[in-house]
């Protein structure tokens, strides 16, 4: 007889958010909405307008532009068909969708370059480790309709600006040009002629890197190919005339200000769009600083201390893409630079400051009410306070006294309202100093004035 099949166990549901996505809430709220302002306010500094593009767009838009063969395009984009059979997909990066909006909104039409900023969530389905999540959130700015170097070296001090200012100062910027059409088109071939002569030590996906698209076998974290990559032809060795003078002139006004970086002539970065300069910041390490003036032995402790070290986090990139106006369709070429911080990875970094935002304001007064009828009376009084821009504390759901002063206590809080059952009745408060406990009582018409003469010196 045969066996029965026993019937799938169903998976129980779990009140769980899905692999690689995360609530924020807390502290940790406060400190993206602290980190975005502090980030406008630059931007806003240096000219940059604000945009909010839709987090759904059509998928074309990017299989266009990162590169069919790109990782994103091949692995890592979340992609829907609507029930009217529409592509779409979920943002996996914010540059498409600005151009996107830059041509749709005819914006040629306005001085240009158009400075824009952004920000919010991005997603990709890649494998969730350190500082990589399936949803999070970049600041990012792109300037539009300039071919100026001088752009390109704006947007790196803009954000070296802002990461400083939030606290994380030991900064290398990687820097490097891959030329304009003409030097990619030479230094490709360069480049497949070199790992041709290595096909065999390459495995399946190198070969098929290789294959279709050669500039991201340098990004690879293989380590054949990771050894490869150090004989391998750089692009700098295939800029020609004005791509060569830009990327002088870059480098030039990088000096300039002082700014710590590093020509690194394999930096590609993995997404399609890309000519002259390319660009990553990525947390200083000691060891790379220091390996010149260090001997033979304490060279091979570094070594060691190097390789046990997780390889410094990406806290942000970008580049000059030139050439992607053309890929999604724009009649004109359209000059075009910018970049992306990674916010999460920021926030994650120890050296962060507290950032509060704005609209957090430390209490100076604790409201206590003490039974029905001054709870009936608190809202329209804790009202009149807050038109006041007095900022309070409170907690009406309780009743007792003394919990609620024990929550004045936990908070520090200088100054008291207390509204009892008498207050109510004489349409006073009893205000109370916390400092030398001593009490006054305030009618309540009057505790505004009160409050803005005394707590202005607790
Ligand atoms: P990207 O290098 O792919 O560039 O991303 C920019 C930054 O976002 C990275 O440096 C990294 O800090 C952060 N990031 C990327 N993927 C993840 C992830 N899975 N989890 C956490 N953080 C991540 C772009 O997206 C380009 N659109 C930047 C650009 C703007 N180029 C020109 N204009």
């Amino acid at each position: 007889m045969p066996k029965e099949k026993k019937p799938k166990a169903k998976k129980q549901f779990e009140l769980k958010s899905p692999r690689g996505v995360h609530d924020i809430m807390g502290e940790e709220y406060f400190s993206y909405q602290g980190f975005f302002e502090k980030a406008e306010e630059i931007a806003l500094y240096y000219g940059f307008q604000p945009i909010e593009t839709p987090i759904l767009e059509q998928e074309e838009l990017f299989t266009r532009s990162v590169g069919e063969f790109s990782d994103i395009a091949q692995k890592e984009m979340y992609t829907l068909r609507t029930r009217g059979g529409d592509k779409l997909a979920l943002r996996p990066e914010g540059t498409a969708p600005i151009i996107r909006a830059y041509a749709e909104h005819g914006m040629h039409t306005r001085p240009q370059p158009v400075l824009l900023y952004y920000r919010g969530p991005f997603f990709r389905h890649d494998k969730p480790q350190r500082g990589r999540f399936r949803e999070f959130r970049q600041f990012g700015v792109e300037a539009i309709g300039s071919d100026k170097s001088i752009v390109d070296a704006l947007i790196i001090r803009l954000f070296l600006a802002i990461l400083e200012e939030v606290g994380i100062t030991n900064l290398t910027v990687d820097v490097n040009s891959l030329g304009d059409k003409e030097c990619r088109t030479e230094y490709k071939k360069a480049l497949v002629a070199y790992f041709r002569k290595h096909t065999g030590k390459l495995n399946t996906e190198g070969k098929a890197l290789l294959k279709n698209n050669p500039l991201r076998l340098l990004d690879s974290k293989d380590p054949v190919i990771c050894e490869l990559k150090d004989e391998a032809p750089e692009t700098m060795e295939f800029l020609q005339g004005p791509s060569k003078q830009h990327f002088k002139e870059v480098l030039e006004y990088l000096d300039s200000m002082d700014v710590n970086y590093r020509i690194n002539g394999n930096l590609v970065r993995g997404l399609d769009y890309y000519s002259r300069t390319v660009f990553e910041i990525v947390e200083t390490q000691e060891d790379a600083e220091n390996e010149n003036d260090s001997d033979e032995k304490e060279g091979e402790k570094k070594k060691e201390k190097k390789e046990e070290q997780p390889r410094a986090l990406e806290l942000g990139g970008g580049g000059r893409y030139d050439l992607l106006g053309k890929m999604l369709g724009t009649r004109r070429p359209l000059p075009a630079v910018g970049g992306a911080l990674g916010v999460d990875r920021i926030l994650m970094h120890e050296k962060v400051k507290k950032l509060d935002p704005r609209i957090i304001k430390k209490p100076k007064v604790f409201f206590i009410q003490l039974g029905f009828d001054a709870k009936l009376k608190s809202l329209p009084l804790i009202d009149n306070l807050r038109h006041a821009k007095i900022p309070i504390q409170q907690s009406l759901s309780k009743d007792k006294l003394s919990v609620q002063l024990a929550s004045v206590e936990k908070l520090g809080v200088p100054w008291v309202i207390i509204l009892g059952e008498k207050e109510v009745i004489d349409g006073t408060v009893m205000v109370r100093d916390m400092h030398d406990r001593s009490q006054k009582t305030v009618k309540q018409e009057e505790l505004v004035t009160y409050l803005k003469k005394h707590i202005a010196r607790a």
